[in-house]
């Protein structure tokens, strides 16, 4: 058996190896079930008292010896295996990967409010979850004024001022009035809610920009002017505005704004409905009631306020037909507004 033993060690010394499956081999034919170094564990059992111990010792060192080879061999055939592997082609040109665009009503948002800071509005922001005093009571709306109805808004929760998510962002108007020192001059994005059903016109969740003025001697022919500016830098230098009489609680006078159809230049086509016209904002004198009901003096203050949906001005914008559109995140539209800025 020493001589087996002698023998086998030489053998494991001497192993080397191509590839894995070479190693496997020698696992089996070594240590496998069936295996050399198995075999002489088993005749081990033969082996007469006096030398078992020298004998097990030798084995026991056989046995450690050949799984450190196997082990040995089977590093250096990996290590052959990566050094040996493609080498990376710099000359190759990379993977193209796709860059996020930006999204058409954050676009929109992001010009009408630079429009806006350039003429010296300031960015004002507030709370999307609100109560009934900044959306409505704060805003001239009587206790029975249909938009405080659970068809039109969200109510969260019932009391005697309810919290509730925001209709509009004249709710950002009223904290400004309340906190800012006068005059003031903002611009109010943000996310509005209404219980409307979805349609290629209308969703219950869309965005908006309002704006307020107040000062010492706002006048409604500064309102028209602030109005006719903008309109010439969203749409065009040939755009034309007009003014048509409408309600709101909050504003009297208070009118809704048209712009001429950027589309057919006035003349009359399919976008504007034969009219030459599209409607674009709704915007009027801020009532007296309003400014009082912050604590702002309408004897010697007045002031304008506008209000537009981002989506609407991003419709007319790029002729999108279904504001659903800007809610789907479809990437074939996404990808059509790659190159607007
Ligand atoms: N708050 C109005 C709306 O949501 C828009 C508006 C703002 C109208 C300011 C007039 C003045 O429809």
């Amino acid at each position: 058996m020493k001589q087996r033993i002698e023998e086998l060690l030489q053998e494991i010394q001497e192993l080397k190896a191509q590839k894995l499956q070479d190693i496997e081999e020698y696992r089996i034919r070594l240590l496998g079930k069936k295996g050399a170094i198995t075999k002489l564990f088993e005749d081990f059992r033969e082996v007469l008292p006096e030398q078992k111990r020298e004998l097990g010792q030798k084995l026991n060192s056989l046995k450690n010896m050949a799984a450190s080879k196997l082990e040995e061999l089977k590093e250096k055939v990996e290590d052959a295996v990566q050094q040996n592997a493609p080498k990376f082609d710099f000359t190759k040109p990379g993977d193209k990967f796709d860059l996020g665009t930006r999204h058409p009503i954050s676009i929109t948002r992001e010009e009408i409010l630079s429009i806006f800071s350039k003429f010296g509005y300031a960015v004002a922001e507030g709370p999307e979850i609100e109560d009934d005093w900044h959306v409505f009571g704060a805003l001239n709306f009587p206790p029975e004024h249909p938009a405080r109805d659970m068809q039109d808004t969200f109510f969260i929760s019932q009391s005697d001022n309810p919290v509730l998510l925001r209709t509009h962002t004249s709710s950002v108007q009223v904290r400004a009035m309340e906190r800012m020192p006068l005059p003031i001059r903002i611009v109010c994005p943000g996310r509005v809610f209404r219980n409307e059903a979805i349609s290629a016109r209308a969703h219950c969740i869309f965005h908006q920009v309002e704006g307020l003025y107040i000062d010492k001697n706002v006048s409604f022919a500064d309102l028209k002017q602030a109005v006719l500016l903008f309109a010439k830098e969203m749409f065009g230098e040939q755009t034309k505005i007009r003014m048509r009489p409408s309600y709101f609680p909050f504003t009297e006078p208070s009118a809704e704004v048209d712009v001429s159809c950027n589309i057919c230049g006035g003349k009359g086509c399919n976008i504007c409905k034969g009219t030459g016209w599209l409607e674009i904002m709704g915007c009027g004198m801020v009532d007296p009631n309003v400014l009082e009901a912050s604590g702002i003096d309408p004897k010697v203050y007045s002031g304008f306020a506008f209000g537009m949906g981002v989506e609407r001005i991003a419709m007319l914008k790029w002729q999108v037909k279904d504001l659903r559109l800007y809610f789907e995140n479809d990437v074939r539209f996404l990808r059509e507004f790659e190159t607007v800025i």
